[in-house]
């Protein structure tokens, strides 16, 4: 592990310069909501207001999945929320492979010190980096997979079913199908031991996705 505390790894990423993200932001966004919970949210990167507000998914997409949470019972103290990356891309586009390699320990180490059992994926960026594979999130949504030694429920990002017909829209009814699921799941991983961990000499460099349901392609 790069750093022996999450707090350490905090007070670096914020004074990170390691890409050419550092030059445009406002701010670093970090996370929010409580590290103590075992649900973990992974976005993609800081948008408009999270840059100017230091919060990731605090914005449209956010409120919308503030609504998803306490469709469920839930608000942002019985969960994690953060992003792949921490700085917010020029214009708000796509994050690129090498802003993604290099923020990389940044949420390795969120993960790892804060060991959630239940890890939502929010959209393409969030689910390829959890899974380590080039999954479509249309095609893998629906399932519960395994990784970082959590069950991952990939979704759709909240941005998507805003921008394509919001309430009602088939991604909307998506997501909302999937935050059923993370209930589910969030129950079951209370109530049963969790299983050993399998021995580190087995485990491929990074996480083994094992997939529970379908096929990935
Ligand atoms: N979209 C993201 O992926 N993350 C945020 O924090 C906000 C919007």
């Amino acid at each position: 592990m790069a750093f022996t505390t999450l707090d350490e790894a905090r007070v670096e990423a914020l004074g990170c310069v390691k890409c050419r993200l550092a030059k445009g932001r406002t701010q670093v966004v970090w996370l929010d909501g409580n590290p103590a919970s075992d649900l973990m949210f992974v976005g993609e990167a800081p948008g408009f207001h999270e840059d100017r507000q230091g919060k990731p998914f605090v914005g449209a997409a956010g409120k919308l999945l503030d609504g998803m949470l306490a469709s469920i019972g839930l608000d942002r103290t019985r969960c994690v929320i953060c992003n792949v990356i921490k700085c917010r891309p020029p214009g708000n586009r796509d994050p690129q492979p090498d802003e993604i390699e290099t923020c990389s320990p940044y949420l390795r180490a969120q993960i790892d010190f804060i060991k959630p059992t239940v890890i939502v994926t929010l959209g393409n960026f969030a689910t390829r980096y959890i899974l380590q594979r080039q999954v479509s999130i249309s095609r893998v949504r629906g399932g519960v997979f395994q990784a970082f030694g959590a069950k991952v429920i990939p979704t759709f990002h909240p941005a998507s079913a805003l921008h394509s017909g919001g309430e009602g829209s088939p991604a909307w009814e998506a997501i909302r199908s999937d935050f059923d699921l993370i209930g589910k799941q969030l129950s079951a991983s209370k109530s049963v031991e969790p299983a050993p961990e399998p021995a580190p000499a087995a485990k491929a460099p990074l996480a083994e996705a094992l997939l529970e349901q379908g096929s990935l392609f």
